[in-house]
């Protein structure tokens, strides 16, 4: 199949998985539309039962600029991580700098797009041999990309910080290609915390993943925003899409956003209150520590590998 990606995961036309929708033979836009349509209403009455085939393993955390995405990546991670997972963190976005110092890195690892030339700026890019393969391990990561700490690994893609640099698109593309290709083992999960808005699914960074977290905050646009993820990342296939509150003033906004998402087949998985302590930390770019939004996360995580039938520490 080439490029093509099926949303269903047939690998050619017409094997057993096939639900022959047309898609991937499709000559015009109105076939394409029309057999998108088919593959999105197959996607709907399926969701449970294709979610449930599949570990979490590939995960990217969407949604508005500012909601909260690096620090529910950040939350989510330290998370994951307690409960007996190793976890590779992407952060895919060009222009804020600071992940890595949520997750307490004093510095920044090798940016990925560094193996871009374009982007090098006078320094040669190193052999990009290894994101040429057609599996991709964590080991295969050359360790001048890569930040660790016990079972956590930050790469970041890079930052846009010249004029003339560059289209981030080539950056997408080695998220995208890296997210495919890579071959993770058990109790190993990537999470990449993705830039605002929907233009990555535009370019189909999100391709490789089995699960989006849409971030929410209690906001017109960033529910109208959620709606349109949600959409974008039933379109290309995705089986599990789960919603996060975070920002969450009191329980009544929560009700009121739990029944406004509901309303619109957007499933959650739970809410981090707004945070004062966060809010500190996120201010002072200190790395993220103990405070109420970690317990409610740990909340969160659990249901979240419950749901997907993982197992975990206690
Ligand atoms: N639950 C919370 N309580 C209080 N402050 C929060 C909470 N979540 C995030 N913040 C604060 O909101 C701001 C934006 O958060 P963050 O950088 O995580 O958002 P983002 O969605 O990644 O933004 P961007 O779109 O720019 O990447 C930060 O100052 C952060 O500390
Ligand atoms: S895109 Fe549709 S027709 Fe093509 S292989 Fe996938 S399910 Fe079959
Ligand atoms: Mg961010």
């Amino acid at each position: 199949m080439g490029l093509f990606h099926c949303p269903i995961g047939a690998a050619v036309y017409e094997d057993s998985e096939c639900i022959r929708c047309g898609l991937c033979i499709a000559q015009t836009r109105e076939e394409a539309v029309a057999a998108s349509k088919i593959v999105r209403e197959y996607l709907k009455t399926h969701v449970s039962a294709r979610a449930k085939k599949y570990l979490i393993q590939k995960m990217a955390v969407c949604g508005k600029g500012g909601v909260g995405k690096s620090t529910i990546s950040t939350l989510l991670a330290q998370c994951l991580e307690e409960c007996g997972y190793s976890l590779l963190v992407m952060d895919t976005d060009e222009s804020n700098p600071g992940l890595f110092r949520l997750f307490g890195f004093d510095e920044a690892p090798r940016p990925l797009m560094s193996l871009l030339s374009r982007f090098s700026l006078g320094e040669p890019g190193p052999n990009a041999e290894w994101l040429t393969r057609d599996e991709i391990t964590l080991g295969d990561i050359p360790r001048e990309f890569v930040q660790a700490r016990n079972g956590l690994s930050f790469t970041m893609i890079g930052k846009i910080d010249d004029p003339f640099q560059g289209c981030a698109c080539s950056m997408s593309d080695v998220t995208r290609e890296l997210m495919l290709k890579l071959t993770l083992k058990e109790r190993q999960i990537a999470l990449v915390d993705q830039e605002a808005g929907v233009e990555s699914f535009g370019r189909g960074v999100e391709r490789g993943m089995d699960t989006i977290i849409i971030v929410v905050e209690p906001s017109y646009e960033s529910i109208a925003l959620a709606e349109k993820i949600s959409y974008m990342a039933e379109g290309i296939g995705i089986p599990r899409i789960r919603a996060i509150l975070n920002k969450v003033p009191s329980e009544q906004v929560e009700e009121k956003m739990i029944k406004t998402l509901t309303g619109k087949n957007i499933r959650y998985l739970g809410a981090v209150y707004l945070n004062a302590l966060v809010s500190e930390e996120g201010f002072e770019g200190l790395p993220l520590g103990e405070s109420d939004a970690r317990t409610q996360m740990r909340t969160i995580t659990r249901l979240m590998l419950d749901e997907a039938e993982m197992k975990y520490k206690n």
